[in-house]
């Protein structure tokens, strides 16, 4: 890479959701993309330790050849728990994260009643806490923590995603567009839109899904602190803390990308 990229991170694959949305915004740049693999699943892990591994992952996208010009924080879990502290470390980096889009389900949403589905984490966190706070009285919301979810995902376990997705939206309560029903549902971790079109036959036609992928996209254009001019297209470096194959799977499943995984 001759510019500075990019920098995006997640637990695992599931910040590749935001990685497709980020180069269909943003062509021309180079990014660098780390699953931190071995340490995956974030979501049931304590706060300290998704602190840490964000504090780590951060130091070695700053120490790369060029060094990452922002970063994006591609992990709901992630964000919740550490991206005060790492604007904290780091004053002069754009650092974007990625909350439960909960504003964008209430603009949707008729029937004020939204569903929630998220890690155990995210849904513990001050941060989440405080967003749902700031919603008072503008819709209902039902959280629902999807131990297991992201992890399934994460290994590609089709009868597991399955059985965890049944049992989460059904533990939502009714879901469709009469009045007390759930019509909009939040995918809050970045694992899910890949489990899309399942959770969608699962809640029903009338229900809206709702992710983020786009506006961190948008948002992360709006921040950077210049435009790559290169008229080529942007590459992408993929690297993965623990077994490169998940992440290497899931980005040519996904994103058509058949790049080698590189091993920290
Ligand atoms: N993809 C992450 C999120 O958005 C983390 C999932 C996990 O590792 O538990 O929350």
């Amino acid at each position: 890479m001759n510019q500075p990229p990019i920098g995006v991170f997640d637990s695992g694959v599931g910040g590749l959701s935001i990685l497709k949305a980020l180069r269909a915004e943003l062509p021309h740049e180079d990014f660098i993309y780390i699953s931190d693999s071995a340490c995956a699943p974030y979501g049931e892990r304590s706060e300290a330790f998704v602190v840490a591994r964000a504090r780590a992952i951060t130091a070695h996208l700053l120490h790369q050849q060029p060094a990452i010009k922002t970063l994006v924080v591609a992990c709901n879990t992630a964000t919740a728990a550490a991206i005060h502290l790492l604007r904290q470390d780091h004053p002069a980096l754009p650092i974007i994260g990625v909350e439960p889009a909960l504003k964008p389900a209430v603009a949707l949403s008729q029937t004020r009643r939204i569903g929630v589905l998220a890690t155990r984490g995210t849904l513990g966190s001050a941060k989440f806490q405080t967003l749902l706070a700031s919603l008072t009285g503008q819709a209902d919301f039902i959280c629902q923590p999807c131990d297991g979810l992201a992890h399934a995902i994460e290994r590609d376990d089709a009868p597991a995603i399955a059985h965890l997705c049944a049992q989460y939206v059904a533990a939502l309560g009714p879901l469709g567009s009469t009045a007390g029903h759930i019509d909009t549902l939040v995918l809050g971790c970045t694992h899910y839109p890949f489990a899309r079109t399942l959770l969608q036959r699962l809640a029903g036609p009338a229900v809206t899904l709702v992710d983020n992928g786009e506006p961190v996209a948008r948002q992360t254009r709006r921040m950077l602190p210049n435009l790559s001019t290169a008229s080529a297209s942007g590459q992408v470096l993929l690297a993965a803390t623990g077994h490169p194959d998940s992440l290497s799977l899931a980005a040519r499943r996904w994103l058509n990308l058949d790049t080698t995984v590189q091993t920290l």
